[in-house]
């Protein structure tokens, strides 16, 4: 059997090693446009950070597992075709801002149409909105062809960071298909592959349209779950209350649960604010606005957290951060990732620099895409990847990502080189508070009141 999955990003690189390790008698071929990033999966240094995946990949590299720029012959060869195409939100005409946007997709299934001698089963990896299946069956017939297409949804829901992790031990698969014979079989054929090494109770088959919705289901409500807390992370500030009792008291009921309570500056990551915007999108175009809003609510929350802590920056900081040199330690949108998609990082930051603080960006992984994401800003942001020498001589460090890394600094030479009053913001209480006051910082930490030398 021959698997092509077109799209070596994120998603299609690390599933497709996997399924290449557990299945060694199945070829596996991972296809892009992009020259760089197939070039990239072939050396040693993979294009995107992902613990333990270089050793997944080293184990079939060349001997089942293939990269390659030639989609046509990819898709030619393939008995089952998965699709990992990005599908970013719209960011123009009709829907902008909100709806997914197809164009990847729709390009890929016409590929498909162009290059098909056989029969083929396509799998929708990428998250799409709901009835894309659809779309993608329709520009598949569209003409006549001696070969038959069936079109699955089995969307992943690894998170990066864990991916190794999470594709070994999925929580559950989902495969969705069409209830005819074709679609049954094509179904059980997928379903064998991930018995390879899934156990079967958590293989779940449905129909397509519950797959598709069941992806943005998760990530709305798991992103819901963070703009809760992180809702109640404002509250706690005011009253002091502190979040992380607030969250491990409520999680104690094993109707909440303790996972995914964790307050922070912000979820990030390219899924959670695309697929609610996507799932908003649905809404309206069903007339249903009273949920639009609903979930809508999810997004405003998380920018507005962004925006608060920028404002007890400010605030905090005598009204004025001008010239004052800001470290932000962590760019990527969470730990163990280069990811910066959607990063908090990126909008704090872009806000601080026009407040004419002059930002420094450091993080152990995501410099070259904090770049990229800053160009705008051109000198108003340094980057340096040395924490103490981004805290050198600044007025304030702020903690963007929970890099375990920043747990572990020797804040008191850091607070040492600063200068004073010595500032510090807790976007991920993940420091000593206590002992940073103690040292000298005036602490500001999401979630609970702040410790400041200030106001004696
Ligand atoms: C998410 C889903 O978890 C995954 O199932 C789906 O396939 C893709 O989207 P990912 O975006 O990679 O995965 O990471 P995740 O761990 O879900 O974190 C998303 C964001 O929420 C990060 O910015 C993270 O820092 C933030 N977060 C998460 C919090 O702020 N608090 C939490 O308690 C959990
Ligand atoms: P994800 O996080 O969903 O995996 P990425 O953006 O990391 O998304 O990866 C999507 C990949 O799909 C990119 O590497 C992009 O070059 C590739 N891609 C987009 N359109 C096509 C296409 N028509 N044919 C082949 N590859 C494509």
């Amino acid at each position: 059997m021959k698997i092509v999955c077109i799209g070596a990003g994120y998603v299609g690189g690390p599933t497709m090693a996997m399924i290449a390790r557990e299945c060694p008698d199945i070829t596996v071929t991972v296809v892009d446009i992009d020259e760089e990033r197939i070039l990239a999966w072939q050396s040693d240094e993979l294009p995107i950070y992902e613990p333990g995946l270089k050793e997944v990949v080293d184990e079939s590299l060349g001997r089942n597992l293939f990269f390659s720029t030639d989609v046509g012959k990819g898709i030619e060869e393939a008995d089952i075709i998965f699709v990992s195409v990005n599908t970013p939100t719209k960011t123009f005409g009709h829907g902008s801002g909100r709806a997914a946007d197809l164009q990847y997709l729709e390009k890929t299934a016409r590929n498909i149409l162009a290059h098909a001698r056989s029969d083929k089963i396509i799998v929708e990896k990428s998250t799409v909105p709901v009835r894309t299946a659809d779309a993608m069956n329709r520009i598949l017939n569209s003409r006549n062809s001696d070969c038959s297409f069936e079109v699955l949804s089995n969307p992943e829901f690894l998170a990066e960071g864990s991916a190794v992790k999470d594709l070994e031990n999925p929580d559950r698969i989902l495969i969705g298909g069409h209830d005819t014979e074709a679609g049954r079989k094509a179904m059980q054929t997928l379903v064998d592959i991930y018995a390879r090494w899934v156990p079967k109770e958590r293989i779940i088959t449905t129909n397509v349209w519950s797959s598709e919705l069941s992806k943005l289901a998760a990530n709305a409500l798991l992103a819901q779950r963070v703009s809760s807390i992180n809702s109640l992370s404002a509250l706690c500030e005011a009253t002091g209350a502190d979040v992380g009792e607030v969250a491990s008291a409520v999680g104690r009921d094993s109707r909440i649960g303790p996972r995914f309570l964790n307050a922070s500056v912000g979820f990030g990551g390219s899924c959670f604010r695309k697929d609610i915007l996507n799932l908003v999108y649905l809404c309206e175009s069903y007339g249903l606005h009273e949920l639009a809003e609903y979930w809508h609510q999810v997004v405003k929350i998380n920018d507005y957290q962004q925006d608060r802590f920028v404002g007890s920056v400010i605030s905090n900081m005598f009204n004025t951060i001008s010239g004052k040199r800001i470290a932000l330690f962590g760019f990527a949108f969470k730990a163990d990732t280069g990811d910066t998609r959607e990063s908090p990082a990126i909008r704090i930051a872009k806000q601080l620099a026009e407040e004419r603080a002059n930002v420094v960006i450091s993080d152990p992984r995501a410099l070259d895409n904090a770049r990229i994401d800053l160009g705008d800003l051109g000198d108003r942001v340094t980057y340096e990847e040395d924490p103490y020498r981004a805290a050198e001589e600044a007025h304030a460090l702020a903690i963007m990502t929970e890099w375990s890394c920043y747990k572990e600094l020797d804040y008191q030479r850091i607070f040492d080189s600063m200068l004073k009053p010595a500032f510090a913001f807790d976007g991920r209480r993940i420091l000593d508070h206590q002992k940073l006051y103690e040292m000298g910082f005036n602490v500001y930490s999401i979630g609970k009141a702040p410790l400041t030398h200030l106001d004696a």
